[in-house]
């Protein structure tokens, strides 16, 4: 299994230091920067955008981890100036007609990933494996960061990486995001979480520890 890879939540990141917190970032090899797109109608927050994503484009060329948390996706995809080592994460309960919408992201070579709340069933996303490179498992409800960890969400990662790997899926990678702690990451690590977003719980615990939490949750996800 190659080793698991950290999507800092940007949305947890400090604007003052921004600059510093990405050079950092950097230096860590920091493989993603989880970008939480909030509409204030899919979820009960407003969040990350286009002016933000752009302003982070100029900082640095760590690739984004495109979080959308908003009604009718397919509108948005062309507003995000979306590169090709992106990824770029689709919610299951977001559309009625997530086929089309998954094919319409598949146009700009990013990598597509089928994200599903704590509510939604594994089975959901039968039908449009051969659509996507990943799932995003949100382990809390989304829209905010410092909430705890919805325990289902734990045997939901075992049963979807099992799910996978019986119908010949194996290389699809894992995401999973929301309360992401050190112990949990460590479980999820061991179920078979590939990528792992790190916000209040680890990374973003304290400013003056920062490099210290990055590697720690680095040795919980190797
Ligand atoms: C949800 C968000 C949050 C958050 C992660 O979409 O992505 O889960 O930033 O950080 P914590 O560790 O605060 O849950
Ligand atoms: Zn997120």
């Amino acid at each position: 299994m190659p080793k698991g890879m950290i999507a800092a939540s940007m949305m947890c990141a400090n604007l003052v230091n921004l600059k510093e917190v990405v050079r950092l970032f950097e230096a860590e090899q920091i493989e993603y920067l989880h970008i939480d797109v909030m509409d204030g109608s899919f979820v009960p927050n407003l969040g990350l955008g286009v002016d933000y994503i752009r302003a982070l484009r100029e900082l640095t060329s760590i690739p984004l981890d495109l979080h959308l948390m908003v009604e009718r996706p397919d509108e948005k995809l062309s507003w995000l100036g979306i590169q090709k080592e992106d990824n770029i994460i689709i919610h299951y309960e977001s559309t009625r007609q997530l086929q089309k919408v998954l094919e319409e992201a598949r146009k700009y070579q990013a990598n597509v990933l089928l994200a599903i709340n704590p509510g939604t069933p594994v089975y959901c996303i039968e039908e449009v494996l051969d659509y996507i490179d990943g799932i995003t498992v949100l382990t809390v409800n989304p829209g905010f960061a410092g909430q705890k960890l919805v325990r289902s969400c734990i045997r939901k990662v075992e049963k979807l990486k099992k799910y996978l790997d019986s119908q010949g899926y194996k290389n699809l990678l894992i995401e999973v995001d929301g309360n992401i702690s050190f112990e949990h990451a460590q479980i999820l690590r061991k179920l078979g979480a590939g990528l792992f977003v790190a916000g209040t719980s680890s990374i973003f615990r304290n400013d003056n520890r920062m490099q210290d939490d990055i590697r720690k949750l680095r040795n919980c996800i190797e």
